[in-house]
């Protein structure tokens, strides 16, 4: 009997418990990997994504972190530690996935110093600091797949996006230079660019019938993105297949704004 691809290999997914996260750490453990599901304060949501994992006959924990900052970074990664212990795993992973991310809207002409530093420090300082932190630990041959989003390479909805889009550009420069620092470990660095995806980041965008028309008509491929679309691109990054791939963004967007 074949094994799965990901059988032996432990990965960690930021904010998993809901949307994107969700799906691709659900989709990561039915490839075989023992899943950590990072979450900020939806405890509920991760609970609930672990226990499908386990229902569907994966493995999955879940580990509360609000990552924002140094600090919060080196609390999550002591907490990490503790349930890896715990649940008897070496610390040790194989997949780093950092996908966690908030959508700080505003005004360009009025937004906030506050506002930056929010959209800057979960978006970019977190991702930053985290693989900082957990490169060391990182098998050699691992994987790291930063979720950025097409508006890093196209100027959609520029009167509330313009931060946000900064931060994604900020996160795909960041995969190109850790493709080169991972690379004489084998490690693989790559950054997945969602469009429109149908999760609670997104909801205003997809919640009538003519907002989501209007993001269809931004696409080639006609309907509204979802969770699982990302966690495929995503599962072939982290698994066998991806292991000649380095350093490249790949769009996952149904042909957004081509
Ligand atoms: N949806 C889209 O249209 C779209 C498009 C392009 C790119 N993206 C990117 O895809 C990623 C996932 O987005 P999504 O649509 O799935 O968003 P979502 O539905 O709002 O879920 C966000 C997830 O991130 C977690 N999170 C938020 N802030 C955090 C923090 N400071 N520390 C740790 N976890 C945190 C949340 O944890 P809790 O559950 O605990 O709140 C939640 O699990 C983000 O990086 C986003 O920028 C999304």
């Amino acid at each position: 009997m074949s094994s799965l691809p990901l059988q032996d290999k432990v990965a960690l997914v930021t904010g998993g418990g809901r949307g994107i996260g969700r799906a691709i750490a659900q989709r990561l453990a039915r490839d075989g990997a023992t899943v950590v599901v990072n979450y900020a304060r939806d405890a509920a949501s991760a609970r609930s994504a672990t226990e499908a994992i386990a229902a569907a006959g994966g493995r999955a924990l879940a580990v509360a972190g609000e990552l924002h900052d140094v600090a919060s970074v080196d609390r999550f990664v002591a907490a990490l530690d503790a349930a890896l212990a715990e649940a008897n795993l070496p610390a040790r992973l194989d997949i780093l996935v950092n996908n966690a991310g908030v959508f700080v809207p505003g005004d360009f002409a009025s937004y906030s110093e506050a506002d930056f530093d929010r959209q800057f420090g979960v978006n970019v300082k977190a991702p930053f600091f985290l693989t900082q932190r957990l490169l060391p630990r990182l098998a050699d041959g691992g994987r790291i797949v930063n979720v950025s989003s097409i508006v890093s390479r196209t100027a959609v909805m520029p009167e509330a996006v313009h931060a946000y889009a900064a931060s994604k550009g900020a996160i795909d420069t960041l995969t190109l230079y850790l493709a080169g620092i991972g690379a004489a470990r084998g490690i693989t660095v790559n950054s997945v660019r969602p469009g429109v995806t149908e999760t609670d980041m997104a909801a205003g965008l997809v919640a009538t019938d003519e907002s989501r028309g209007g993001v269809k008509q931004m696409q080639l491929l006609q309907r509204i993105g979802q969770p699982d679309d990302i966690a495929g691109v995503v599962a072939f990054l982290a698994g066998p297949d991806g292991g000649w791939t380095t350093g490249q963004y790949i769009d996952a967007s149904g042909g957004t704004k081509l």
